[in-house]
């Protein structure tokens, strides 16, 4: 098949599955499992957005809001902000336009009493476009060796204008230390120091871990192998996504 046949059947994908409501989709992993990357890749195929709770965070820190300079010390740390700063931050989020047919949580729910305050909100029915069964959640785990994930964070990059992510050994930008989209010069993330990055892993094993257990007994959990390429891994994603949609859609 020739090249342009290829991207306009590519084109007609995507369009058909924009048209389809998804659902709100959860992404669990440590830190640096890839849920950010992933969490683009969904939002592109899609048309649904991408909610980072750390990108939120960090936007609050750097204007120097009353949240951020709530925030901004414990996130220095390496540790979780409290539940209740969270929620409002959250809520106020769901309810933009652009979540009605569905969105991906990258970085929430991070314990289960975040997840358990996210199904009451989900409960609620907030989501007019979205029938009963669509509003439960799609919870998908990227699993990464854990000695993988120190050398992800040390090597991570990231654009602070468009945010795209890469990394200095895997997937590094064409131009050194600069943006492939965009120019702009590349940052490194101020919690990706080891010390504060054994802090951040910690923490996902201590508090994090039990929301894994949380939705694989409401059985609404399954797994992905992040350790393969990021291609790989999106593939998994989008068989995972398509399973669950043609599941609930005969239930
Ligand atoms: P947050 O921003 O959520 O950080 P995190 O969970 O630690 O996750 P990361 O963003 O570090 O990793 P990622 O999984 O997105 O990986 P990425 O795609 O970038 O949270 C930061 C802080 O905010 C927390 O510590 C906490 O203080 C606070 N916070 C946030 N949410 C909170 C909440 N709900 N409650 C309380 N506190 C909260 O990939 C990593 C690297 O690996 C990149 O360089 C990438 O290029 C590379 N990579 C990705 N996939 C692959 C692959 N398949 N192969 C090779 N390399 C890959």
């Amino acid at each position: 098949m020739d090249e342009r046949a290829t991207g306009g059947r590519q084109t007609r994908v995507m369009a058909a599955e924009r048209s389809r409501s998804v659902g709100p989709v959860i992404l669990l992993g440590s830190p640096g499992a890839g849920k950010g990357t992933q969490a683009k890749r969904i939002a592109e195929r899609f048309g649904i957005p991408q909610i980072s709770t750390g990108d939120i965070l960090r936007v609050n820190v750097q204007r120097g809001t009353e949240l951020g300079l709530k925030a901004k010390d414990t996130m220095a740390r390496g540790a979780l902000v409290p539940d209740e700063l969270i929620y409002d931050m959250v809520a106020d989020r769901l309810r933009q336009a652009d979540c009605q047919s569905g969105f991906i949580l990258d970085g929430f729910p991070r314990t289960p009493a975040q997840a358990g305050w996210l199904d009451a909100f989900l409960e609620h029915g907030f989501f007019e476009n979205l029938h009963r069964g669509v509003c439960l959640p799609i919870v998908i785990r990227i699993d990464v060796d854990y000695n993988q994930l120190i050398l992800r964070l040390t090597g991570r990059r990231s654009c602070p204008h468009c945010g795209r992510i890469y990394n200095v050994y895997s997937q590094p930008p064409k131009v050194d230390e600069a943006c492939d989209c965009d120019g702009s010069k590349l940052v490194i993330r101020n919690d990706d120091r080891e010390e504060v990055i054994r802090e951040r892993l910690a923490a996902y094993e201590l508090q994090t871990k039990p929301v894994v257990a949380y939705y694989a007994q409401k059985g609404r959990l399954a797994s992905v192998n992040g350790d393969l390429p990021v291609e790989k891994v999106t593939e998994e994603i989008f068989g995972v996504i398509e399973a669950r949609r043609r599941a609930d859609d005969r239930s």
